[in-house]
């Protein structure tokens, strides 16, 4: 039996951007089905109703103006890494999406951001990178290139731990592991090479492991403030796991979302300052 932990939430700032102009066109991602329909109404309620979420738990948002030819623009979080208020911006790896991260550094230029880089390298962001309490977790395979790892641990000076995604449907880091406290997390082991997989054992044995259905459910793409655990309401299996840990789980539909491979920590870039 596990000791309950009290969990503090610490005040968070995130950068959001409304899906006005969301829809699934193409598919750069085995979620993306251009064949089936998105509520766009819908799609906008559920998104309101994450962004009053971190409102009402005292988290500050700021949101980015959408963009009608960048449908994809609803995951913030793959506009760039913010860590001790440093910008890596991003570089998509499809054309598709290239254009949003010039419509990311502007914002940061014009919001106040100093040191904001353009990378020389593929990288998506949050999307790859997660930032622990010691270390800057980084996905590559499928997205972000292995070089964008030690160009981001140059910008940031904190060291990069490379990880080796392997299933399609965990295109991204954020994906399969989220980031909950300090150096806890949680993920989902299927997502990983068997290297990766042994990586995260030594530096996080006391990980919450998710199973397949919680993942498939993309639970693991999750927000934490270090006390509440905003997460895809389907992933039920990561309620009491979470709960016996002394994190409050509070589940959000994000389904319309969900039709482009993205959910709660997709639609969320945390700018850490
Ligand atoms: N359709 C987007 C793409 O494939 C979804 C991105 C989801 N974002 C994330 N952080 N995993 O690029």
């Amino acid at each position: 039996m596990r000791t309950v932990v009290a969990r503090a939430a610490a005040p968070r700032r995130y950068l959001m951007c409304p899906p006005t102009y969301f829809r699934v066109t193409y598919s750069i991602n085995p979620w993306m089905d251009p064949g089936k329909p998105v509520d766009l109404p819908l799609a906008l309620t559920q998104w309101e109703d994450l962004r009053d979420r971190y409102l009402s738990l005292g988290h500050t948002v700021e949101e980015l103006d959408p963009h009608p030819d960048l449908p994809d623009m609803v995951f913030a979080a793959n506009g760039a890494t913010v860590v001790d208020g440093r910008v890596l911006g991003a570089r998509f790896a499809h054309p598709e999406r290239s254009a949003e991260a010039a419509v990311h550094t502007e914002w940061f230029r014009a919001h106040g951001f100093t040191e904001v880089r353009e990378p020389e390298h593929i990288n998506e962001g949050e999307g790859d990178f997660a930032a622990t309490a010691s270390w800057l977790l980084a996905g590559r395979g499928f997205r972000s290139s292995p070089l964008s790892h030690p160009e981001a641990q140059e910008f940031f000076g904190r060291p990069v731990v490379g990880l080796d995604l392997v299933d399609p449907r965990y295109y991204h880091l954020d994906t399969a592991l989220c980031v909950l406290d300090g150096d806890e997390v949680m993920y989902y082991p299927g997502a990983f090479s068997p290297g990766s997989r042994a990586v995260l054992r030594r530096l996080f044995p006391d990980a919450l492991i998710a199973e397949e259905e919680d993942a498939a459910a993309l639970g693991l793409n999750a927000v934490s403030d270090g006390r509440h655990v905003l997460l895809p309401q389907a992933a039920v299996g990561l309620f009491g796991p979470l709960r016996e840990r002394g994190y409050e789980p509070i589940g959000m539909d994000l389904g319309e979302l969900l039709k482009g491979g993205g959910s709660v920590k997709c639609c969320t870039l945390e700018l850490r300052c």
